[in-house]
């Protein structure tokens, strides 16, 4: 019996960097669902398809294949036809593009399958916004990350900078803004906390602190 753990919550709440560090501490597999999002947004792009639901997308779906791996170090890349897009997916055109393209109902059918088969077969952290709701909603673990918009966009715009990009603090948090709108106002799969899900609030912790406190519950509760 594999453990799950399922970690939902905003763009931006340090889901990724903190559950990546948990997972390798607990020897769980990081699971990072929107990367899979971003990578049938990318397959959009390139094609020209629009991200609304419509016969073109469910075109792109039967052409496309995503997978993904992990390395030695339980590393995640995420291939789309055999092509590591990893890197690729990053940007903030791309976030807005699978902020939009994971409101489509077959798209997130079409990823379903894959999101499950990894909780088969290895325990996971997996992060997302509808994984405690829908993807696994019997996780043994659920919790609810979040920050205030402005801690979220503020860690985002650091990040970016880092990486050597052009970009304004008022732009990221505006998109930060836009994405929690258009995440929790879809149809399927709202971003909102399962009703078992144990909320922890970020603003105020760093990075250390937050990653502690999800080992400590996920240890408590397994
Ligand atoms: O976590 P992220 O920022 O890489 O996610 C990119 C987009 O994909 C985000 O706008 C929400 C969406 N997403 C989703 O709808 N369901 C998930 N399980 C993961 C991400």
């Amino acid at each position: 019996m594999y453990i799950s753990v399922a970690l939902d919550g905003p763009a931006g709440a340090g889901k990724s960097t903190i559950a990546k560090r948990a997972a390798k501490e607990l020897d769980y597999i990081y699971v990072d669902t929107g990367a899979l999002y971003r990578t049938i947004g990318l397959a959009a792009s390139r094609k020209g398809v629009e991200p609304v639901a419509s016969k073109e997308v469910n075109n792109l779906l039967d052409e496309i294949k995503v997978d993904l791996t992990f390395n030695e170090n339980g590393d995640q890349a995420v291939l789309l036809n055999g092509e590591d897009v990893s890197g690729l997916i990053r940007t903030p055109e791309a976030s807005m593009m699978a902020s939009k393209i994971s409101a489509i109902p077959s798209v997130r059918a079409y990823l379903l399958d894959l999101q499950r088969n990894m909780a088969k077969t290895h325990n996971v952290i997996m992060d997302g916004r509808d994984i405690g709701t829908v993807v696994l909603p019997n996780a043994q673990i659920k919790i609810f990350l979040t920050a205030s918009p402005e801690a979220r966009a503020t860690r985002r715009y650091k990040e970016l900078c880092e990486k050597g990009m052009d970009v304004k603090y008022e732009d990221i948090l505006q998109d930060v803004i836009t994405r929690d709108y258009n995440d929790s106002h879809r149809e399927t799969a709202p971003l909102k906390p399962a009703d078992d899900s144990i909320l922890v609030d970020t603003t105020e912790l760093d990075f250390e602190q937050s990653v502690q406190k999800i080992i400590s519950i996920i240890k408590e509760n397994i």
